[in-house]
């Protein structure tokens, strides 16, 4: 039989996602706590936003999609994140208020890293990190947006986690082996993650999550996740498969363009509401409960 192949791991993942389904467990259950602590701090939920950059003023408005996201972030009491950007941009990202991560790239000036993680520490980040999953393109190593990407080494990587006081976090791990090396190494979390697609046929994240936290077990490492997350029910699933914490992607994106900082926030509400009501209807009061008892694979 004929069959029609799929190798872009956006849509693989989209799959894999709307393949779990969920049961109930409703008498006994109480209206759910989406609180989360996360590196000795209490958040609103586990919903995060994504490590984005380059996102420009949007709407004709005066602040950029950045900014305005993070100002949401900081609104609604959840953990930030942004990426590849100058340190000027970084500060602006600072001065809204929000508890940020700043992700910095694996640029081959291992000078401009540091800098950028020095910087970052300075102006009162809540944490930094670096994607390691964007380092290799089709003709060896990337360049993003003009700037040279390198290979980052396991003693590279402990130098970073050494020269800071703040919880370094590891985004794009796809496996339970490097899952963990990045524990050896000190990382306090890894985000598990196929940066929208970048590998082809790449595990969906959800997939590997179970192993992941097996693997993990015992070890001091938060696991958040992103790809393809676009509602309470993808965080539902993903906090029942063994994350910790889960960010929202491009799905943000219509809201923040529409409405900016109210627009995006009344996104992330909305996910975090649907989150509320599920952990509800499935007997979960709190999010460190959740496991996978109510989860049916279709
Ligand atoms: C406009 C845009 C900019 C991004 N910039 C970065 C970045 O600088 N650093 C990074 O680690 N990931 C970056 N990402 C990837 C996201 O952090 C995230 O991993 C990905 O979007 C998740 O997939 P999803 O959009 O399908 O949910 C970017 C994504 C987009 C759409």
């Amino acid at each position: 039989m004929a069959y029609d192949r799929i190798s872009d791991a956006n849509e693989i993942t989209a799959r894999y996602m709307d393949s779990i389904l969920i049961k109930e467990r409703l008498i006994d259950s109480v209206v759910a706590d989406t609180g989360v602590e996360l590196f000795g701090e209490r958040f609103a939920s586990p919903v995060m936003t994504p490590a984005f950059s380059h996102l420009k003023q949007m709407g004709g408005r005066e602040l950029t999609g950045l900014e305005e996201y993070s100002l949401a972030a900081k609104n609604m009491n959840i953990l930030n994140f942004v990426g590849m950007m100058e340190n000027d941009m970084f500060q602006r990202i600072i001065d809204t208020g929000a508890k940020t991560v700043r992700i910095v790239k694996p640029y081959a000036d291992n000078a401009k890293v540091k800098d950028q993680m020095k910087f970052a520490e300075d102006a009162g980040a809540f944490g930094i990190g670096m994607d390691i999953d964007h380092i290799f393109g089709n003709e060896g190593l990337d360049v993003v947006i003009g700037e040279q990407m390198a290979v980052q080494t396991s003693d590279m990587i402990r130098s970073y986690v050494e020269s800071t006081s703040l919880p370094f976090v590891i985004k794009g791990v796809l496996s339970e082996e490097e899952a963990v090396k990045c524990a050896d190494l000190g990382a306090k979390a890894i985000i598990v993650s196929h940066h929208h697609g970048r590998l082809p046929y790449a595990v969906p994240p959800m997939m590997v999550l179970p192993g992941i936290r097996k693997a993990l077990e015992g070890r001091d490492v938060k696991i958040i996740v992103d790809c393809g997350i676009s509602s309470g029910a993808d965080v539902y699933k993903c906090l029942a498969l063994g994350a910790d914490a889960a960010a929202v992607g491009r799905s943000m994106l219509p809201s923040l363009e529409e409405g900016g900082t109210q627009g995006v926030q009344k996104f992330l509400e909305d996910v975090n509401n649907e989150l509320r009501f599920i952990m509800s209807c499935t007997g979960f009061a709190r999010v460190d409960e959740i496991d996978d008892r109510c989860l049916v694979k279709c």
